[in-house]
C-alpha cells in the first residue's frame, strides 16, 4: 500500500486540517510513512500569514524535488493557505509539485491522487465551498483518541485587518450548523476526549445558520464602544458555548481560539463566569497598544475598548490568564507607538505573547502603506517586546511554586514523566506510577522553568519522581517543522 507523509506549517486551523487529511488519506488506504524521505506521497500543509513561512515552503519543495529526481514516482502535494493564495502560479514557479489543494478541497484528495497515479497531469483545486460550506468531522477511535481535540465552528474571516492575508486564503465567513457541532463534540467526548478547543478565524463572531440556538440577550453598554457598533454585533457564540458546556457532562474543559476583541460581548463574559468547563485563560490578539496603529490596521477597536473588555472578563473570572498576538514594525509605527505597546503589555500582563515582525503580504490593503521600518529596527523592537513578555511569564510561573494546581494530563512527556495543562494554560511536568492520561489530577508545583512548571502529584500513592523534570518545551505556536 502507498505511504504518505504530512508536514504541517502554521496555525491550529492547519493542524486541524492536517488531522482531517490524515483521516481522508487513511480511509483511501494510504499508510503513514516512517519518514518523509521514504514516503510515496508528501503533503505540505502550508501557511502564508508571514513571508518567512512561504520561504520555508520553497526550500522544502526544493529538497523534495531533489528526492523526486531519484524517485520519479514521488507525489508532492501543496495544501493550505499558500496553495489557496498562489493557485496556478505555484506550478509555474515550483514545477516539482503535482497537486495544489485549497483548504476547502480536502475531501477530493483521494480522487485527485488516483488521477495523478494513473499518469494524469498536475492539478490545481482551490475552490471555496461558498454555496454549501463543508466542515470535515473528526472520526475518533475510542481508546486511541488524545484527551484534547479541536472542533471547527466557523471558517473564513470578514474582518479585513489591513495586514492580513487570511480573508483571501480562507475566504468569507461561513458558519457550521450548531447541531453538526454538537454531534461532533458528543462523538469526541464519547471516545474519551476531555477538552475541546472550538476553532475559527474570528471564532466569537459565530452565528448558527439554522437559528437553533437561544441567543443571549445581555446588552449592557460598554463605556468605550459606540452604540451603533454594539448593535452590529449579533454573534451567538456565548449561546453555542453554553450548549456545548451544559450538554456534555464528560467534557471537563472548553477553550476557544481565536476571538476578535470586538465580539467579546457581555454575554460571552457572563458565559465565562457561569460555565464551569470554560477555561480560565483567553488568547485575545491585540496587535498594537497604539490607537493610531490600530486604526491603520483596521482592527475596529481601540486600546481602551480592549482593556475595558479584558478588565470586565477578569472581574467576572478572577485569576484568568491572558495571551495575545502583537505585530511590531507595522508601517508608520513610531518609537512612541511602540512604547505604547510596551505600556499596554505592562498593564494587561499577558502570560503568553506571540510577537511578529510585520511582513507585507500580497493583496493586503496595508501594502499601499509601504514597509518602511528597517528590518534591524523591527528585530530590535521584537526583542524588547520578548524581553518584557519573558519577564512577565517568569514572574507568573514563579508565583505558582508551592501552590496546588489541577492538571488535565495530555500524555507522556517527551523524555520522562507526564505532561498536562492547567485550566489557566500553564504546562506542568510531573511523575506518576501509572499512566494518568486524560485524568485531571492535583499537582503541587515545585519548580518554575522558562515556559513551564514541574510538580509532584498530591496523591502520594500515585506520585513518582522524575530525575530531570525539564523536558523539551513545546514549540511556539507559529514555529515551523523541518524535513530532516
Ligand atoms: N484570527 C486568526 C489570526 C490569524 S493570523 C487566528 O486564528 O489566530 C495570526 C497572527 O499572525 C495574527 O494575530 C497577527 O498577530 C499575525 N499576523 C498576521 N498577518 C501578519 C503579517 N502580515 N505580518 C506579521 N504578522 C502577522
Ligand atoms: Fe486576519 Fe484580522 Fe481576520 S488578523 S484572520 S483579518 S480578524
Amino acid at each position: 500500500m502507498p505511504t504518505y507523509s504530512l508536514i504541517t506549517f502554521g496555525c491550529q486551523m492547519n493542524e486541524h486540517d492536517s488531522a482531517r487529511m490524515r483521516e481522508v488519506l487513511e480511509a483511501a488506504h494510504y499508510l503513514p510513512a516512517s519518514a518523509p524521505t521514504t514516503a510515496d506521497l508528501v503533503v505540505l500543509n502550508t501557511c502564508s500569514v508571514r513571508e518567512k513561512a512561504e520561504h520555508k515552503l520553497r526550500s522544502e519543495v526544493g529538497r523534495l524535488g531533489r528526492l523526486k529526481r531519484r524517485r520519479p514516482g514521488l507525489l508532492i502535494v501543496v495544501a493550505g493557505c499558500v496553495a489557496q493564495q498562489e493557485g496556478e502560479r505555484i506550478l509555474g514557479t515550483l514545477p516539482q509539485i503535482d497537486l495544489v489543494l485549497g483548504p476547502d478541497n480536502i475531501r477530493e484528495l483521494p480522487e485527485l491522487l488516483a488521477a495523478l497515479e494513473a499518469g494524469g497531469p498536475p492539478r490545481v483545486r482551490t475552490e471555496f465551498d461558498l454555496d454549501s460550506p463543508q466542515f470535515l468531522r473528526a472520526r475518533p477511535v475510542p481508546g486511541q483518541t488524545a484527551p484534547t481535540a479541536y472542533v471547527t465552528v466557523m471558517k473564513g474571516c470578514d474582518e479585513r485587518c489591513s495586514f492580513c492575508i487570511v480573508p483571501r486564503t480562507r475566504g468569507p465567513e461561513r458558519y457550521r450548523p450548531s447541531q453538526e457541532i454538537m454531534a461532533e463534540i458528543a462523538g469526541l467526548v464519547g471516545a474519551g476526549v476531555r477538552e475541546v478547543t472550538v476553532l475559527g478565524q474570528t471564532v466569537n463572531s459565530y452565528r448558527d445558520p439554522e437559528r437553533l440556538l437561544q441567543p443571549a440577550v445581555s446588552r449592557r453598554p460598554w463605556r468605550h464602544t459606540p452604540e451603533a457598533r454594539l448593535r452590529e454585533d449579533e454573534s451567538e457564540f456565548s449561546a453555542l458555548l453554553r450548549e456545548i458546556a451544559t450538554t456534555n457532562p464528560g467534557l471537563v474543559r472548553l477553550r476557544y481560539m481565536s476571538p476578535h476583541p470586538r465580539h467579546l460581548t457581555w454575554s460571552l463574559i457572563e458565559a465565562h463566569h457561569e460555565l464551569k468547563p470554560l477555561a480560565r485563560h483567553l488568547h485575545l490578539p491585540v496587535q498594537s497598544g497604539s490607537d493610531r496603529v490600530l486604526r491603520r490596521m483596521v482592527r475596529r477597536h481601540t486600546v481602551a475598548e480592549y482593556e475595558e473588555r479584558v478588565g470586565a472578563l477578569r472581574g467576572a473570572v478572577p485569576g484568568l490568564t491572558l495571551s495575545t498576538d502583537i505585530i511590531v514594525g507595522f508601517p508608520g509605527e513610531t518609537e512612541e507607538d511602540f512604547a505604547e505597546t510596551l505600556e499596554l503589555v505592562n498593564r494587561i500582563r499577558p502570560t503568553g505573547l506571540f510577537g511578529f515582525k510585520y511582513s507585507p503580504r500580497p493583496h493586503t490593503p496595508a501594502l499601499r502603506l509601504g514597509d518602511e521600518i528597517p528590518e534591524t529596527e523591527k528585530r530590535a523592537r521584537l526583542s524588547r517586546l520578548f524581553a518584557l513578555s519573558e519577564q512577565l511569564r517568569q514572574a507568573h510561573l514563579a508565583s505558582l511554586v508551592g501552590s496546588t494546581v489541577g492538571v488535565l494530563v495530555e500524555g507522556p512527556g517527551e523524555r520522562e514523566g507526564y505532561v498536562g495543562r492547567t485550566e489557566r494554560n500553564e504546562i506542568v511536568h510531573f511523575g506518576a506510577v501509572d499512566d494518568p492520561t486524560g485524568q485531571v489530577l492535583q499537582v503541587r508545583v515545585t519548580e518554575a522553568f522558562k515556559n513551564s512548571l514541574a510538580g509532584v502529584l498530591l496523591d502520594p500513592a500515585r506520585a513518582a519522581p522524575i530525575a530531570r523534570a525539564r523536558t523539551t518545551e513545546p514549540r511556539a505556536r507559529h514555529d515551523l517543522p523541518v524535513i530532516p
